[in-house]
């Protein structure tokens, strides 16, 4: 497959770190230098869904695309206000599309993984056109009165359209089954045959232990996958790697000796937007015209589950 058209969506609410410092016991100081982030944008009065259909509308239109052209549609997503229908069905109806649809949740990880899907659909001959969309709203997960994860996140959506062609040269998945150290309980409806004790908690996280795992599992995923392409570090124009925290992004420059130019990051402006971290940068480069043909650019994630998704694109626009 190739990418031919990107979009994404922003929530209106700036939330920035001083806002934070009103309510919360934490300091502008402390957020930067921990996480990079000086603000995030945060849903309010907006549904993740119309988020979802607008990146998606946008990414249709510059790839030179309709909706009628778009034969499936994955999207990854954590959650949102639904859990059915699947996110990816309410997009298809905002955006008039009338082709099968499905959601992906890898966490953090899910754009790769859709992205992968959909080589594998295009390859197989069973779709052309594939309209991909990484939307995500984990501020709805995070206990807001918890300094120590409230501070972390934001919202937001990314899209791609892709379509046959040669631009992914290699990608990776790799899944560890690893529910203690990131997680998110939700308690569902009783039923007269429920004697288990059930509990409903915002998000969980073992800041630290996610931290070092994910430093070493995209470390390896980027050296792997170099060394299936046969390429070297600077041959990457850029590294779009999951928008976490600074401190992790600037780790991998370090470990790969390159310097930060190759590293673009939204973190600073977006916070940890979860899958949606990726499709978001990767339009704002193509928006911005940073992305010439030719150029290969590789993309790295890391979340719960705990899921990792590497891949080395070649940009064909
Ligand atoms: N403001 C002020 N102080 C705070 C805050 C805050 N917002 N949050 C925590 N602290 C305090 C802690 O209470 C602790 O105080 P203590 O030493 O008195 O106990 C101190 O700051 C240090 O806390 P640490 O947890 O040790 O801070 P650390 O340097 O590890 O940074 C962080 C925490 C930013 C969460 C870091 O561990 C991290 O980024 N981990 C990776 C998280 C990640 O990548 N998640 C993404 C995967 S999941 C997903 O994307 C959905």
């Amino acid at each position: 497959m190739k990418i031919i058209g990107t979009g994404r969506a922003h929530p209106s609410q700036v939330v920035t770190n001083a806002m934070l410092e009103q309510f919360l016991d934490t300091s502008d100081e402390w957020i930067k230098t921990r996480t990079g982030m000086s603000e995030r944008r945060v849903i309010s009065s907006e549904k993740l869904e119309d988020l979802a259909s607008e990146a998606a509308a946008k990414a249709i239109e510059d790839a030179g695309l309709t909706a009628a052209d778009i034969d499936y549609i994955i999207c990854s997503n954590v959650v949102n206000e639904y859990i059915t229908p699947g996110l990816s069905c309410i997009i298809q109806g905002a955006i008039g599309a009338k082709c099968a649809c499905v959601d992906v949740n890898a966490a953090c990880s899910g754009f790769i993984y859709a992205l992968d899907m959909a080589d594998d659909r295009i390859k197989s001959g069973k779709a052309k056109n594939i309209l991909v969309v990484a939307a995500e709203e984990p501020t709805r997960m995070v206990d807001w009165k918890d300094r120590s994860l409230c501070v972390l996140f934001g919202d937001g959506a990314g899209a791609v359209v892709v379509t046959e062609g040669e631009g992914l040269i290699c990608s990776r998945l790799t899944t560890v089954s690893k529910t203690d150290c990131l997680h998110y309980v939700r308690r569902l409806e009783p039923t007269p045959y429920i004697t288990k004790e059930e509990h409903s908690a915002p998000m969980y996280m073992n800041g630290k232990e996610v931290f070092k795992t994910a430093v070493l599992s995209s470390s390896r995923d980027i050296k792997t996958l170099l060394s299936e392409a046969g390429l070297q570090p600077s041959d990457i124009k850029y590294y779009v790697l999951h928008q976490a925290n600074m401190r992790i992004i600037e780790a991998i420059a370090n470990w790969l000796k390159l310097d930060m130019s190759h590293f673009p990051t939204n973190v600073e402006r977006c916070g940890n937007t979860s899958s949606a971290s990726t499709a978001l940068l990767l339009d704002e480069l193509s928006r911005e015209g940073k992305l010439q043909k030719g150029d290969k650019i590789l993309l790295s994630a890391f979340g719960a589950g705990f899921t990792t998704g590497a891949c080395i694109i070649e940009w064909t626009k």
